[in-house]
């Protein structure tokens, strides 16, 4: 459940009025309600009971530090993808022994600071990145956890870049490797076999796909073991998908609304009894949701600057752009708008653009739009995964604020960026 709603035509994140949070603190401005991810937090962690298991955070959905700190104490870990990440999940003090690190292009340097760190294990993504990790270790007199990230060839139907689990993408090694590699960690010095991990790709909305990969994997588990490997752990991705079509209904939603594609409980309810049936039960089960996490619970505030009718089309020209949200540019991604403070009028089809030097900066196209004018508030919904780190600072534009809304009260958990620091070296 995310926790926006109307109350007498104003929109509200949980206790407060969405148009009094952006007159302190400007717009563009990203919002988060603190009680919609800690629910989704504990909703998907509840579902994973049955079975010993850790639920890792995939930070590149949002990695505001008071978030990590928030899913830290609730018990979280993290899937970290770069250095950066890494010291993120530390300095918000998720421990190591509840960090896997992924990509398909660590660094080296970034190999030893997992290393060091002590992180419960690298997904590796190829034989060249295994070879490295083992060296890199050896130089070190130490051994590297390691789980290899199998490609399995199946396709989710997503949007293509956000799908991963294809043979033709770039993630993961060969299922017809495994048995080989299996072989070659038992054999090297320096690195230990710790798991394995698959990660199909994003914005998963179907269920099938979740016992399918408990299938696979329980299958390799078993050839990795026989082969004389102890496995840790079973990593078996991110992907559950969030609602981004009606995710609010318009003056209706006084009451919090769904804001998971699945219910959590289904997901491990087909995932667990294909994944499970021949381990021990000291195999802990990792899920590493992203988007699930906080997608719902972040909507981006942005003020309408002009509108227009060119050639007989609306344009609403709106302060975010791309630079601030690039989903929509990036994928043709849907979000909802709307309204902060609902104004009776005609809705009419039109664009929502923002400023940004590109035809390709819009937030919607040929959408059914409330009633607006020059200075009103709109609400883009389900902005609270990929939305504020994937912004950029484009056309020297400062990224947004962020303030996390807890109940009654509000927590500027990033002020905007300074103009100051786009040309500080
Ligand atoms: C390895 C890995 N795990 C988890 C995730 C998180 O995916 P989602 O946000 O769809 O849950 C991603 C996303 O790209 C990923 O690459």
């Amino acid at each position: 459940m995310h926790h926006f709603t109307y109350r007498q035509n104003q929109l509200f994140c949980e206790e407060l009025p969405v148009a009094a949070i952006a007159a302190q603190h400007g717009t563009p401005l990203y919002l988060y309600s603190r009680r919609t991810y800690r629910e989704n937090f504990q909703r998907i962690d509840q579902a994973f009971a049955p079975w010993p298991h850790q639920i890792c955070f995939a930070l590149k959905a949002n990695s505001n530090p008071q978030i990590l700190r928030d899913f830290a104490e609730l018990g979280c870990g993290a899937d970290v993808v770069s250095v950066g990440e890494l010291q993120l999940a530390l300095q918000a003090g998720i421990p190591p022994q509840r960090i896997v690190f992924a990509g398909v292009g660590k660094r080296d340097d970034e190999i030893i600071a997992g290393i060091e760190a002590g992180i419960r294990g690298f997904n590796v993504e190829s034989e060249a990145e295994l070879a490295v990790i083992n060296e890199l270790a050896g130089r070190r007199k130490k051994i590297a956890p390691v789980s290899l990230r199998l490609n399995p060839d199946i396709d989710i139907h997503g949007h293509p870049y956000i799908s991963t689990g294809r043979a033709a993408d770039k993630f993961g090694i060969e299922l017809n490797r495994a048995h080989a590699l299996f072989a070659e960690i038992r054999d090297s010095r320096h690195v230990r076999m710790v798991g394995l991990h698959a990660h199909l790709g994003s914005q998963i909305t179907d269920l099938w796909p979740f016992p399918k990969i408990g299938e696979v994997l329980a299958n390799l588990a078993q050839a990795a073991r026989a082969a004389g490997n102890h496995l840790d752990y079973i990593d078996v991705g991110g992907g559950l998908g969030a609602i981004y079509e009606r995710a609010m209904k318009i003056a209706a939603d006084t009451e919090p609304a769904p804001d998971l594609a699945l219910p959590p409980a289904e997901i491990a309810n087909t995932l667990l009894p294909a994944l499970t049936r021949d381990l021990p039960k000291d195999c802990t089960v990792i899920f590493e949701p992203g988007r699930a996490l906080v997608a719902g619970c972040g909507i981006l505030i942005t003020q309408v600057l002009y509108t227009k009718i060119t050639r007989g089309k609306f344009f609403a020209v709106v302060d975010a752009g791309m630079t601030d949200l690039i989903r929509p540019s990036l994928y043709n991604a849907y979000h909802q708008i709307v309204p902060v403070i609902q104004r009776p009028g005609e809705w009419q089809s039109g664009d929502v653009v923002g400023p940004i030097c590109e035809s390709g900066d819009f937030l919607a196209k040929d959408r059914e739009l409330p009633p607006m004018q020059r200075g009103d508030l709109l609400a883009v919904m389900t902005a609270g995964a990929y939305g504020f780190s994937l912004s950029s600072n484009y056309n020297a534009r400062p990224r947004p604020a962020e303030v996390i809304v807890d109940g009654a009260t509000m927590l500027l958990s990033r002020p905007r960026q300074k103009l100051e620091t786009l040309w500080a070296t």
